[in-house]
């Protein structure tokens, strides 16, 4: 029986989303019950999937433990008592608690690479993976960077990305949160990156005195107060500590431009993701030239700050 927390009847769940509580006959079965009820509970897809086809495929997948690239020949596959009942778990979980699809799972994707994921971090989701996969470039020239800094880590797919796509750069991640340290460390083990990736706690760069990077990237809180209001279910299941950031969202931003100086090396580069804050940091740093990346694979709202520029970037900011 699926374990249900809201209240509602166990039996009232099923049919409210036309799933059998008896175990479909086969795996192409399941996928249309999967995906029909996905689909009529209309949940937010944000976290790694962006239909309600691509959800149902992955959580049918992973729920039977068959490879997540299978093609259509495991449809005629027989599904396990015990494995239905995880899907119905699991889709009681997304659907009613609406928690996303990787805490459920415990996995997800960044950069090409699998990342263990739970309610300790955010879900990885970040634009930087392509900056991460294009070496840095255009911006980055010659031999690559030797040193860099995923700060507000969470758990630490971006450095962790960055170590596995060069060999020999050596990598720092902080994050305040002990939690989402804690993540990150067994993401570091899994990866087999203990030798050149190191997890520190630290608010920001106060634990990093006397260090310098030549690429920093960061994916800090970004999201204002009246997006934070309105936002989906499904972002309540994340550690809020990972998603405001003040009235416009810039608060972490402008600790980041004014602090970042001091931790770049003379040709050192800032990435700094603001998401939809990005207008609102334009607008306060309008006059200056700014590089705003252009995405091949999606997402906005990163902004590229060279070490030069930083001066009279933290000269026009507000507050
Ligand atoms: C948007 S999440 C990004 C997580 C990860 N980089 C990713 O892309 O999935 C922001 C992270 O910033 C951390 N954070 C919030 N305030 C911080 C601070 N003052 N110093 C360091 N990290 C902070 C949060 O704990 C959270 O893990």
């Amino acid at each position: 029986m699926v374990a249900t927390s809201s209240g509602r009847s166990n039996e009232t769940f099923l049919s409210d989303y036309a799933l059998s509580e008896q175990v479909p006959a086969t795996l192409g079965d399941a996928l249309d019950q999967t995906y029909s009820a996905l689909q009529k509970a209309e949940v937010f897809f944000g976290h790694g999937s962006d239909s309600a086809w691509d959800e149902a495929v992955f959580l049918l997948l992973s729920a039977v433990g068959q490879p997540l690239d299978s093609g259509d020949e495991v449809l005629a596959l027989s599904v396990a008592g015990d494995s239905w009942e995880k899907v119905l778990g699991w889709l009681h979980a997304r659907i009613i608690l609406r928690r996303p699809l990787p805490y459920l799972t415990g996995q997800a994707w960044f950069a090409g690479m699998e990342f263990k994921c739970d309610e300790r971090a955010l879900v990885p989701r970040s634009p930087i993976a392509e900056v991460i996969r294009n070496g840095y470039a255009p911006w980055w020239t010659g031999d690559g960077p030797k040193s860099l800094l995923d700060l507000c880590c969470g758990g630490g797919c971006i450095g962790i990305a960055a170590a596995a796509y060069q060999e020999d750069l050596q990598v720092v991640i902080a994050d305040i949160d002990t939690d989402a340290l804690s993540l990150a460390r067994e993401n570091i083990g899994i990866h087999e990156l203990t030798g050149r990736v190191t997890a520190v706690q630290s608010d920001l760069m106060d634990e990093l005195a006397g260090q310098r990077f030549d690429i920093i990237l960061t994916n800090p809180p970004y999201v204002d107060a009246a997006d934070l209001a309105s936002m989906p279910a499904e972002f309540q299941a994340e550690p809020p500590q990972g998603l405001g950031s003040g009235e416009d969202g810039l608060d972490m931003a402008r600790r980041i431009l004014r602090e970042a100086g001091e931790h770049l090396t003379k040709r050192g580069l800032l990435f700094l993701e603001v998401g939809n804050s990005w207008e609102a940091l334009d607008a306060e740093l309008s006059g200056l030239s700014l590089t705003w990346i252009e995405f091949s694979e999606g997402g906005h709202g990163v902004l590229l700050v060279r070490a030069e520029e930083l001066p009279e970037i933290v000269q026009a900011l507000a507050r």
